[in-house]
């Protein structure tokens, strides 16, 4: 039929445009738009995650997905707690570092040359060079079968840089950085920093 892998057939989508109806399930997760990438620090160790999302706003809380077989899996889930650090789209090379090699070899903040400092609600350390630090407490585990275990974690305290700018920030999918690109609609929401 000449058509993609696993395509099952077409049909008229957007515009008139052909939209491929595929079997294979996983296209799904390659169509899937980019993520936040952000440094999870927990005890003294750090890890890189892009699977990473808001939770409630009520209380404030944030997920993020870890596969099991990390180091940072074993320390989250005995301590119940963590620290979402967001990075500049500049610490790219500690990125590389800190998302490759085990905390269970290597002492990564030296690695990575990034300083750990501890945070004021919970015992693990933040990384001082991030803009923004949440401390989070853990307040459910989601160990429901597949590649990722999530941790949903409640915000006890944030750190904010006075510079930071949140559109800088990074994002990642599939092997891809970038940043999140132009403002389609509404003012910015600086003002809206509570206290
Ligand atoms: C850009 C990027 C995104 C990543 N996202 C995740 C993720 O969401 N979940 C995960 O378990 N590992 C993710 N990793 C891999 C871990 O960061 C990596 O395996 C790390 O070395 C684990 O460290 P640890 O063994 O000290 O916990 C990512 C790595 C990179 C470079």
């Amino acid at each position: 039929m000449g058509q993609s892998i696993g395509a099952l057939g077409l049909h008229k989508g957007r515009d008139n445009s052909m939209k491929i109806v595929h079997e294979n399930p996983f296209n799904g997760i390659i169509a899937l738009p980019s993520f936040p990438v952000v440094f999870v620090t927990v005890g003294s160790n750090i890890m890189v995650a892009a699977a990473f999302h808001f939770y409630s706003f009520k209380p404030p809380s944030v997920m993020v997905g870890v596969k099991p077989e990390k180091y940072t899996y074993e320390l989250i889930t005995s301590s119940k707690e963590f620290v979402i650090n967001i990075p500049t789209k500049e610490q790219l090379d500690k990125i590389h570092i800190c998302g490759t090699i085990s905390g269970r070899d290597k002492d990564k903040y030296q690695k990575a040359s990034l300083t750990p400092r501890k945070a004021n609600k919970i015992e693990s350390y933040l990384i001082e060079e991030c803009p923004v630090n949440l401390e989070c407490q853990v307040v459910h585990q989601i160990d429901y079968a597949g590649s990722h275990k999530w941790f949903i974690g409640e915000i006890r305290e944030v750190h904010i840089d006075e510079n930071y700018i949140r559109d800088d920030a990074l994002m990642f999918w599939l092997g891809q950085f970038r940043t999140v690109g132009e403002v389609i609609e509404g003012a910015s929401n600086d003002k809206l920093l509570k206290k």
